[in-house]
């Protein structure tokens, strides 16, 4: 049986309310039903580890200051099995901005719809503050030309508009394709945050490329997005109708299926690795064995990666998958973005490794990436290696609404969490103090 996210709504708290005494966090009913099914089997009883010794795993939003970036040294090494999964954010992020800009080359002929010589773009930014959208506002800047530095890197600040091309953020680039010399030029850019503070949210870029489009459609020749969820939400909203060529990130599905009605492109952040080792490195903790087990080397299943999906980095905890270019030339490969990955989908042995409790929270329960395709990842996953995993969907915006529901930690074996904000690790780990 697979359990839902645990959004909290007034049934779940209604719910929770007629059967426990408050003291427990939020569940819904289906899974209510199961955690007492198996703790009557005796297989799921919590261990008597300390809070603050058992496994943890930061995973999509990794422990680090917005505004510098810097890592948060202390969340990574919070106790001896704090790891962090992610992806390599730069390596993904110049394959973005060389898709694009590979996408423009090729299509030379055609891409410039006013012939006005300037290729003009939009961009859609996540949030801010967070590395990946960072990342992918630099790699696209960078590979168009139309970064400028600022303290050693490329400046990843939102622009407004810039229909003129004298906003200093940004400069104009150049491309010279088939002897032809276009400008190359970001119309706009806007992070897409909505009136509650939630980052990442299609619904602000559906309407932020209605605004665009309304007083200079006709200059857009390509429209690019921090994400899928934002770059289909203004590719339904605009771009398909209008045919220009939309590029986002993450291969979720409906973004794959759209590259046959013109999405120009996505990149597959090898959520099916992400999501396995996510749960790997907690499994293995819980079992006392090597981390690299069923990883670099494999388990006695036979499950194991090689280096072409993922680097480790010892000093920063950190397990990034590695990313792949989804465009026409390689999307039906990729039209199921919750298909588990192959050499990492065989059952390990109960015996072995037996059922242990988990408490896992994605930030959004409304992100696209998180929840159509990353969760339901977990949750074939968490069925292979013998995870009892509690999912709870935070409303994207406030801490207190995710760590409300850590109200009995010491009744879980082990954590997976997504913070909503990447400065905010401490919340989590005041809790298992
Ligand atoms: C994904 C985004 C997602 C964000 C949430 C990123 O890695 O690519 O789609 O919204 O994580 O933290």
């Amino acid at each position: 049986m697979k359990r839902k996210l645990a959004v909290l709504a007034m049934t779940a708290v209604l719910g929770l309310s007629a059967v426990a005494c408050g003291s427990e966090p939020a569940k819904d009913d289906s899974k209510k039903a199961e955690t007492t099914g198996k703790e009557e089997g005796g297989k799921t009883e919590a261990s008597n580890v300390a809070n603050k010794d058992k496994p943890l795993v930061w995973f999509n939003r990794q422990p680090s200051n917005s505004s510098t970036g810097e890592l948060d040294k202390n969340a990574l090494n919070f106790n001896k099995d704090t790891y962090y999964v992610g992806f390599d954010a730069n390596q993904g992020a110049e394959l973005q901005g060389q898709m694009v800009k590979e996408y423009i080359e090729k299509n030379a002929d055609t891409i410039d719809r006013n012939g006005d010589g300037v290729i003009g773009y939009v961009l859609a930014i996540g949030d801010i503050g967070h590395n990946d959208s960072i990342a992918r506002t630099r790699g696209v800047r960078k590979a168009l030309g139309t970064g400028v530095e600022k303290d050693g890197n490329i400046n990843s600040e939102p622009i407004g508009t810039n229909v003129d091309g004298k906003q200093a953020a940004v400069q104009d680039g150049s491309l010279e394709v088939g002897g032809k010399k276009f400008v190359v030029r970001e119309l706009g850019s806007q992070e897409m945050k909505n009136s509650a503070g939630a980052t990442w949210d299609a619904a602000t870029a559906g309407n932020s490329i209605g605004t665009w489009s309304s007083s200079f459609g006709y200059q857009i020749d390509v429209v690019v997005s921090n994400n899928d969820g934002m770059g289909m939400s203004m590719f339904n909203a605009w771009s398909k109708e209008n045919k220009v060529p939309t590029f986002g990130y993450d291969a979720n599905s409906d973004a794959v299926a759209a590259i046959a009605e013109g999405y120009g492109g996505t990149i597959s952040q090898h959520a099916d690795v992400q999501a396995y080792l996510t749960l790997r490195v907690l499994r293995n903790a819980l079992d006392g064995v090597d981390i690299d087990t069923g990883i670099g080397t494999a388990d006695e299943a036979g499950n194991v990666l090689s280096d072409k999906e993922y680097v480790y980095n010892a000093d920063q905890r950190s397990y990034y998958a590695l990313n792949v270019a989804v465009t026409a030339d390689n999307y039906k490969e990729f039209t199921d973005s919750t298909k588990t990955f192959e050499p990492v989908s065989k059952q390990l042995d109960e015996s072995k490794s037996p059922k242990k409790k988990v408490w896992l929270n994605i930030y959004n329960a409304s992100d696209n990436f998180l929840s159509s395709t990353y969760q339901p990842l977990l949750e074939k996953y968490d069925d292979f290696l013998n995870l009892d995993v509690e999912y709870i969907g935070g409303d994207g915006q406030t801490e207190s609404n995710i760590t409300n529901r850590l109200g009995n930690p010491s009744q879980y074996d082990a954590f997976g969490i997504n913070m909503v904000k990447t400065d905010n690790a401490a919340s989590y780990t005041a809790l298992l103090q």
